[in-house]
């Protein structure tokens, strides 16, 4: 088996043991067992969100401009020498994005492996040399304290549910002194106002009770989630060790738009006008969906 650049250093490093390279070019750990804590849709449903990011007609098409700002901005002042382990990669669009913004080292993980394969295919040779795609439960990968300069987890880790006050403590460890970890989980107010507008009154019940977002995928499955106020979303960020360096917000109104004007009996041009009037929500920080976070590791006195 021929390895390239990136590969060959974390194989001699010893961080791919118990790893193999499957078909297609991604790492698999030689027993794959994904935890029950994989939602099931994640596990079975590979993300298409690099390509729904470049449909204008799309929530991830505003989102994604509102990501790359805020990802190119706090990434801008990083050494790409340092590895950057990005979770919950899915098809890409921010693999693609930090290795064409030079980063040498990037290891991104997601549980789906037809995401990963779909990434890769999208790589040409000198991308796929900085690379390496792991199939893994984030909960399951195990690097040396202070091993990364960044940690990209963006819409990921409000899927671990119980395990992600866990694994904000993991990331903590595995996070260089000056290292900084850009994660977007989402917030109370947005996933209300889906609720609200879909009438949907369980859900806006476990929401406000539980923080839970609880959705029937069909065939019998309930994939869970949680959400948080913002208060919650730093202390969970404080219990780590964390402090924020930059917060930024995704607008819910405009998701909701895009579902609801995508549903109305208009032309496509109509409807993308009536859009593209409430992209002005983009800049305007209000009534949020998704918070995005920037955190460094936490002074100790
Ligand atoms: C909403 S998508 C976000 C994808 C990507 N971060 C982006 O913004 O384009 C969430 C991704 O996390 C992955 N995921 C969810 N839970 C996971 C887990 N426990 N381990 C690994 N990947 C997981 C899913 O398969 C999915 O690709």
């Amino acid at each position: 088996m021929i390895l390239h650049r990136l590969e060959s250093k974390l194989w001699e490093s010893g961080l791919l043991a118990g790893y193999q390279r499957a078909a297609g070019g991604v790492w698999q750990p030689e027993r794959l067992a994904l935890s029950q804590t994989v939602q099931p849709h994640c596990a079975t449903e590979g993300v298409s969100l690099d390509e729904r990011s470049q449909v204008e007609m799309s929530t991830s098409f505003y989102e994604w401009q509102i990501y790359k700002a805020f990802l190119g901005q706090n990434l801008g002042g990083m050494a790409p020498g340092l590895p950057l382990l990005e979770l919950g990669a899915g098809d890409g669009r921010i693999t693609r994005f930090v290795l064409q913004m030079g980063f040498e080292q990037v290891i991104a993980c997601d549980c789906n492996l037809g995401a990963l394969r779909r990434l890769r295919s999208k790589l040409g040779p000198e991308e796929r040399d900085r690379v390496v795609l792991i199939q893994n439960d984030i909960g399951q990968l195990s690097f040396p304290p202070g091993y990364f300069g960044a940690v990209i987890a963006i819409e990921v880790l409000y899927y671990l549910n119980e395990g992600y006050e866990g694994m904000l403590e993991r990331l903590h460890q595995i996070l260089a002194p000056q290292g900084l970890l850009m994660h977007s989980e989402p917030l109370l107010e947005g996933a209300l106002t889906y609720a609200l507008v879909a009438q949907d009154w369980d859900s806006v019940r476990s929401l406000c009770h539980e923080r839970l977002k609880i959705e029937d995928i069909g065939q019998g499955q309930i994939a869970r989630s949680r959400v948080f106020t913002l208060t919650e979303l730093q202390a969970a960020g404080r219990g780590a060790g964390f402090a924020w360096r930059d917060l930024r917000f995704t607008p819910a109104l405009n998701s909701v738009a895009v579902k609801q004007i995508g549903a109305a009996a208009l032309e496509p041009e109509a409807k993308l006008e009536l859009l593209r009037g409430v992209r002005q929500l983009l800049d305007s920080g209000q009534n949020p969906r998704c918070a995005l976070v920037a955190a460094g590791k936490a002074q100790v006195d």
